[in-house]
């Protein structure tokens, strides 16, 4: 029988073997992140040391704001100028509205962990692509476990896309509860702020989502 790479990774961890690359063709494919990695501090460190061209453009490398024992996990997709500037997710425009929506459901920083798929802006804000998608995806999961809230929070279409793994749309996916079979939480899409700045009329959508997590965090 031929076995799935599933299989043969969990093989390969089971017999102690913590990094392993799988040859995908043209490119070889990074598919854990070390399971040394203990702590946020040593995700981090290692984090600092990836081989990526964004962050040759970046002022600093964005990692996570927030409760390191939180509940709930907000993700987004990629520092913006001002996320870049300060080192901190969230903090320009779009991080001032998620601010207010936190508030408004009886929420704020101290309350959730934030993050992003990508810790490094973008050259021009530009969206991340498949490849670095792609290459983060394993710290992104790996982040998500340290904190190991009960709900993440995907914010737009690309943090959703990249952690899901689909090509549905935000329309087909948002508001409604999915998993993931790499992580214990349950997973719900939104808008991003940034979106909702842009179309004001959905920020009621957004609301109502934001009201239904408060609640299921509050019951789980
Ligand atoms: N947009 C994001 O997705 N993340 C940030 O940190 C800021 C803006």
């Amino acid at each position: 029988m031929v076995k799935k790479n599933s299989d043969i990774l969990k093989w390969f961890a089971d017999a102690g073997v913590s990094d392993i690359s799988i040859d995908l063709g043209s490119a070889v494919k990074r598919k854990n992140v070390k399971t040394s990695i203990n702590t946020l501090a040593e995700l981090k460190e290692a984090m600092e040391k990836v081989e990526i061209s964004i962050k040759n453009c970046a002022l600093n490398m964005v990692f996570g704001v927030g409760n390191e024992h939180a509940e709930i996990l907000l993700l987004g997709e990629a520092p913006g100028a001002e996320e870049d500037r300060q080192g901190i997710p969230f903090v320009g425009q779009s991080g001032q509205l998620l601010d207010k929506i936190l508030a408004s459901v009886g929420l704020d920083r101290t309350k959730v962990y934030i993050t992003n798929i990508l810790p490094w802006r973008p050259p021009g804000n530009r969206t991340p692509t498949l490849q670095e998608i792609t290459q983060f995806r394993p710290y992104v999961i790996k982040h998500i476990s340290l904190v190991n809230p009960k709900i993440v929070v995907c914010l737009g279409g690309t943090a959703t896309k990249a952690l899901l793994q689909t090509t549905q749309t935000m329309t087909q996916l948002r508001g409604k509860w999915t998993k993931i079979e790499e992580l214990t939480a349950i997973i719900l899409p939104t808008f991003h702020p940034a979106y909702l700045l842009r179309s004001p009329s959905q920020k009621r959508e957004a609301w109502i989502d934001f009201l239904t997590i408060k609640n299921k965090a509050d019951t789980l």
